[in-house]
């Protein structure tokens, strides 16, 4: 089965088993979207209104804002798949709780290892904190980690601030800029080991 084949059928199996209890409250899930083959997968915090009614990842301001950063790499939409720690949108986009993201992680978890990218790129430091809870993002962002972890194959990772929260700030949208380089070079680092 191809992979793009068998992420539909991993995300309408966690359409029923997923045990989140946002789904009481959200329009729809909201599952990832994008290249089953790409070599990159962004994780963003949770879906937005937009997202939520549209029963797609970064699809409102963040995700325009994210698809311009993409452009600066001569990257686009099609080449990275793109999803969220947690798949339903939190009541009036509070931060998702501890059970939430418990609940959601092994839907993650399965689609980031059946996708398998190169490298795995946190959208903020909600998605960071997921994986590296000790770290802040203030001083992880745009700096490579490697770290084999035993539940995901993937073993690089970069951290980044999350598009939302630069979208109306010049400087950070400057630092996001210059992060975004840091994909190429991770991925042509990754691409000599
Ligand atoms: N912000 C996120 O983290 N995810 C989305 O899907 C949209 C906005």
């Amino acid at each position: 089965m191809e992979k793009a084949e068998a992420l539909k059928k991993l995300n309408e199996k966690w359409f029923t088993q997923c045990i989140c209890e946002l789904k009481k409250t959200a329009t729809q899930p909201v599952p990832g979207d994008g290249n089953a083959d790409a070599k990159v997968v962004f994780v963003g915090e949770a879906p937005g209104k937009n997202e939520d009614l549209e029963g797609r990842p970064f699809v409102g301001a963040a995700g325009k804002f994210l698809a311009e950063m993409l452009e600066s790499i001569k990257m686009e939409r099609k080449d990275i798949y793109i999803t969220n720690i947690v798949k339903y949108r939190p009541p009036n986009n509070r931060d998702p709780e501890s059970s939430e993201k418990e609940a959601c992680a092994p839907w993650l978890y399965e689609e980031l290892n059946l996708i398998a990218p190169k490298l795995i790129v946190f959208l903020g430091r909600h998605s960071m904190n997921d994986f590296f809870p000790e770290l802040k993002i203030s001083d992880a962002h745009g700096k490579l980690i490697i770290k084999k972890f035993k539940h995901i194959t993937t073993s690089h990772f970069l951290p980044l601030y999350h598009p939302a929260a630069a979208l109306y700030n010049g400087g950070m949208r400057e630092t996001l800029l210059e992060d975004f380089k840091k994909i190429s070079l991770a991925l042509k680092k990754i691409n000599t080991q």
